[in-house]
């Protein structure tokens, strides 16, 4: 299911009665203003489930700990209904009579237009030519490079004859011409129409979904001056948009966790031939954010496979620089031979491809590497320049241990000294880099409250484990705007696990990220999960509101004449002040609560 964006599922939250809701699934007994019920989770003899109407949460206070039962509207139906977090906001929309068009899944629904139609046939029609008389020398050439009998269906590879053969095909089944040559198959010349791939090697482009969208079409004549043509942008195939082979290649991608991206679709053939099935390539184009961001749908890292020639190296580092900025990982075949992934298989085998991705290296390995080659170490004012390059690149390592390696390998390629270049170049080792916008949450002298309520935050986004551990405290927090990026904190937990709060950016004006931001590079709050601080942090919050509560209650004592009325609030006030006892009771000793009021 796709992503539910978090105003629809606030909005949800909102108009859904947690009451009603869990209502409808098993009995509720009112008491004073909450309800009870069994629970439904465990063995209950006593109504020990409890609903609370003014907070919208439920919890049960005999259920183990690990049994997490505790939480809002939504938390209750995935655990009643065993059902994902997308599926109980659909069902809690549904019971609610909230209108929203969920998507059902992340496959759009394929709806096939001429173009497909037209590609699709002129598919079918290729493969046969390269299977008749015409296409045998084609056949040969191909079977030369090792693409066998099941290569070549798989990959549904045809030809294209000359004497505008596929034209003719298409027109007899009555297309439209202006539909050909929207589908970029034929073309409009000052000859009349003609076919756009004549007398070459077909090799079709699928969507994620596998329908065949356009071709690449290699000439295998030497003296033709382009080796391949690409379909043009048509109304079905953007190529930025596009990448060969993901179609077969994105669960090999998941599975592996990471991601080969060639140069061309022969390299990609090459590693299908060499047992390697998580390799894709862009075509006729440089690499797009676009093509980066398509792999990150199933995948953290890439691999950087292109070809081992100097055009190959620098499209690596091109590459390597954008998949960085998109936060993807990146590693880089370590390929020393000058050749690309299907020459290497040729002549090598596929045993040193492999060894070739087992031995990969990493970004900064690669960046190393690749500036000694352009700079002469030898000259001194060229081996500055080197330093500069490969530090730029050090500094945006985010781990300090990755960068400290880095720098103790930059020194040895050098001979520059570790701590010069440490204190020249890269600077003290710093946890989090604070932009200055951001500075002033920081520095702020706060109260025990505000403390409270930004540590809770900050041990939320440190860790999706310390959301159970914070559902089964049951408290609000003082503030409205914390409470609102608590929510917003869990639902994305809930939708993801792996989120990123990055991604909350989107769904907070600037001022509110950079709230979040600055807490979470407030070095005054403790920097690492730590669940007995959370629950400490809660605890105060709930002291903080009994003691406000307890205050209240004093000055209307002091107000009152009538004894009776006085002793009744008395006891309230008595009541009071025992929970506050048994709640700092409750406090562990790593915020030293026991002793502070
Ligand atoms: P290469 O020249 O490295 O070709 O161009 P290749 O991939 O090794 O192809 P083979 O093995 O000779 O068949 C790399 C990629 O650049 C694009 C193609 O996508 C090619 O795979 N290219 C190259 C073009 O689009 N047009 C060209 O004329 C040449
Ligand atoms: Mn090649």
């Amino acid at each position: 299911m796709t992503r539910i964006p978090i105003d629809v599922i606030n909005d949800i939250k909102r108009r859904a009665r947690i009451e009603d809701v869990i209502g409808s699934f098993i009995p509720i007994i009112k008491q004073g203003v909450n309800y009870v019920a069994y629970c439904p989770f465990h063995d209950d003899h006593d109504p020990s489930l409890h609903i609370s109407v003014d907070k919208q949460i439920f919890k049960c206070f005999s259920c183990p700990a690990e049994n997490k039962t505790a939480g809002d509207v939504f938390s209750f139906v995935m655990k009643y209904k065993k059902v994902s977090y997308p599926e109980a906001v659909k069902i809690v929309a549904e019971m609610i009579g909230y209108k929203y068009e969920f998507a059902n899944s992340y496959e759009e629904k394929f709806t096939e237009t001429v173009y497909h139609k037209i590609i699709s046939d002129t598919v079918i029609f290729c493969q046969n030519e390269l299977n008749s008389a015409s296409g045998l020398t084609y056949k040969e050439y191909l079977n030369k490079r090792n693409l066998n009998k099941e290569l070549l269906r798989k990959y549904a590879i045809g030809y294209n004859p000359p004497n505008d053969k596929v034209y003719y095909f298409l027109h007899k089944k009555g297309y439209q011409d202006s539909d050909l040559i929207e589908a970029n198959v034929v073309r409009l010349t000052e000859n009349g129409i003609r076919d756009t791939f004549y007398d070459r090697i077909m090799i079709p482009i699928f969507d994620e979904n596998s329908h065949p969208i356009a071709f690449t079409a290699r000439s295998i004549d030497k003296n033709n001056p382009s080796k391949y043509i690409n379909s043009a942008d048509t109304p079905i195939y953007h190529k930025s948009d596009v990448l060969y082979n993901l179609n077969f290649a994105k669960q090999s991608i998941k599975e592996n966790k990471i991601a080969i991206l060639a140069e061309g679709p022969m390299d990609v053939i090459a590693f299908d031939r060499a047992g390697i099935n998580n390799a894709v390539c862009s075509l006729g184009t440089n690499l797009t954010d676009k093509q980066l961001s398509l792999l990150k749908k199933y995948t953290k890292s890439i691999l950087l496979a292109f070809d081992g020639d100097a055009a190959g190296q620098a499209a690596i580092l091109r590459a390597g620089k954008m998949a960085e900025k998109i936060g993807l990982e990146i590693r880089v075949i370590n390929n020393k031979t000058g050749l690309d992934p299907d020459e290497v298989v040729n002549k090598y085998g596929a045993g040193e491809l492999k060894a070739m991705l087992e031995h990969s290296l990493t970004w900064i390995d690669f960046i190393l590497d690749y500036y000694k080659r352009q700079y002469d170490l030898n000259n001194y004012s060229a081996k500055k320049e080197y330093v500069a390059k490969v530090c730029a690149e050090i500094n945006k390592c985010d781990d300090e241990l990755d960068k400290d390696v880095y720098l103790r390998m930059l020194s040895e390629i050098t001979g520059f000294s570790y701590d010069i270049l440490r204190r020249e170049k890269v600077g003290a080792p710093t946890i989090v880099k604070v932009n200055n916008r951001f500075e002033h949450a920081a520095s702020q002298s706060l109260n025990g409250l505000e403390i409270a309520q930004r540590t809770i935050l900050k041990q939320l986004m440190l860790s999706a484990a310390n959301v159970g551990v914070f559902q089964d405290e049951m408290v609000e927090l003082p503030d409205e705007k914390y409470n609102r990026y608590i929510t917003l904190i869990i639902n994305s937990y809930f939708q993801n696990p792996q989120f990123k709060i990055s991604s909350l950016a989107q769904d907070m004006d600037d001022q509110q990220y950079g709230m979040l931001l600055g807490i979470l590079a407030d070095k005054s709050i403790v920097d690492s999960a730590n669940a007995d601080l959370l629950r400490d942090c809660c605890i105060k919050l709930k002291i903080a509101s009994l003691q406000k509560e307890k205050e209240k209650i004093n000055q209307e004592i002091i107000k009152l004449n009538d004894g009776h009325l006085k002793a009744k609030l008395s006891l309230n006030y008595i009541n009071i002040q025992k929970e506050i006892k048994k709640l700092k009771e409750k406090l562990s000793t790593v915020t030293g609560g026991k002793n502070s009021d």
